[in-house]
């Protein structure tokens, strides 16, 4: 089976500071891969190479086989790439349905001209609407997304990466800051996601009952290096890991 994502050999320094240093692993289709490691490590910046936001200075990330580096985040997000944000990313003076909404509608092929506007906005109500019920937030809909509660905004995010129909979808710790029940939640609401919208999902996560519980493969990050990889069952017996991570998060 081809790869759906295949980092070889990425590395970017900031300055001397090395954030990512000859990484190399590959996710399969319908794969769950959690990303771990301590603060700093260089998770959110592997994904911020990953969606465009930011250039390795060497490398290259192929998605179903071709190179995204140098691509702009919009062209790698047509490709079907998406990614929900470690600090949810919404508009938070526009409705909960508007924020999915409007990325509905900007996901819409424009070159389709035979599409009156109307049946455009039609088109990109009932998306939303639908994501929204995947998630649970069909209640909130009216609402302000400021209103929502962080949990809420989270997911919010999630539902803004969906509008865009991406294949692989990557959350940047997509529990952080929550409540044990809104965690609960959202290990939930993300299996069930995964299933409905078809998704390969990259995660990064401190959450370590999470990782263990949802995630086929795990990487371990340290100073932007591969620690290991494996299975939940092979990391969490791994010695060098436990020592140089787990031992304080489990
Ligand atoms: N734009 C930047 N310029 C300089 N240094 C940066 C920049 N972005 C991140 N860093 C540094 O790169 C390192 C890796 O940061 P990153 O945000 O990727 O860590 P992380 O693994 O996501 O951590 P956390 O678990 O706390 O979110 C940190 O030392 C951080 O301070
Ligand atoms: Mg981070």
């Amino acid at each position: 089976m081809t790869p759906l994502l295949q980092l070889d050999s990425v590395n970017k320094a900031f300055g001397g500071l090395k954030v990512t240093q000859h990484l190399s692993f590959s996710v399969f289709p319908g794969e769950i891969a959690a990303i771990i490691g301590p603060n700093g490590a260089g998770k959110t910046t592997l994904f911020n190479q990953i969606t465009g936001h930011l250039l390795p200075d060497s490398g290259r990330i192929l998605f179903k086989g071709e190179d995204l580096v140098g691509l702009t985040t919009q062209a790698i997000v047509k490709k079907g790439l998406g990614r929900a944000f470690q600090v949810a990313s919404i508009f938070p003076e526009e409705t909960v349905l508007d924020n999915i909404r409007l990325a509905a509608l900007a996901n819409l092929d424009h070159t389709r001209r035979f599409w009156r506007p109307s049946a455009e906005h039609r088109q990109a109500t009932e998306a939303a609407v639908a994501i929204l019920a995947s998630l649970g937030l069909e209640e909130q809909g009216g609402r302000l997304a400021f209103e929502l509660s962080h949990g809420d905004q989270k997911l919010l995010d999630i539902g803004i990466a969906l509008a865009l129909q991406p294949t692989l979808l990557l959350l940047d710790e997509p529990t952080a800051g929550m409540s044990p029940e809104e965690r609960q939640r959202t290990r939930r609401l993300i299996g069930e996601i995964r299933g409905e919208y078809d998704l390969t999902l990259v995660f990064i996560e401190h959450d370590m009952d999470m990782v263990f519980d949802i995630a086929h493969t795990v990487r371990v990050l340290q100073q932007g290096a591969l620690l290991a990889e494996g299975s939940p069952a092979e990391i969490q017996s791994n010695e060098e890991v436990v020592k140089a991570y787990l031992g304080e998060e489990l």
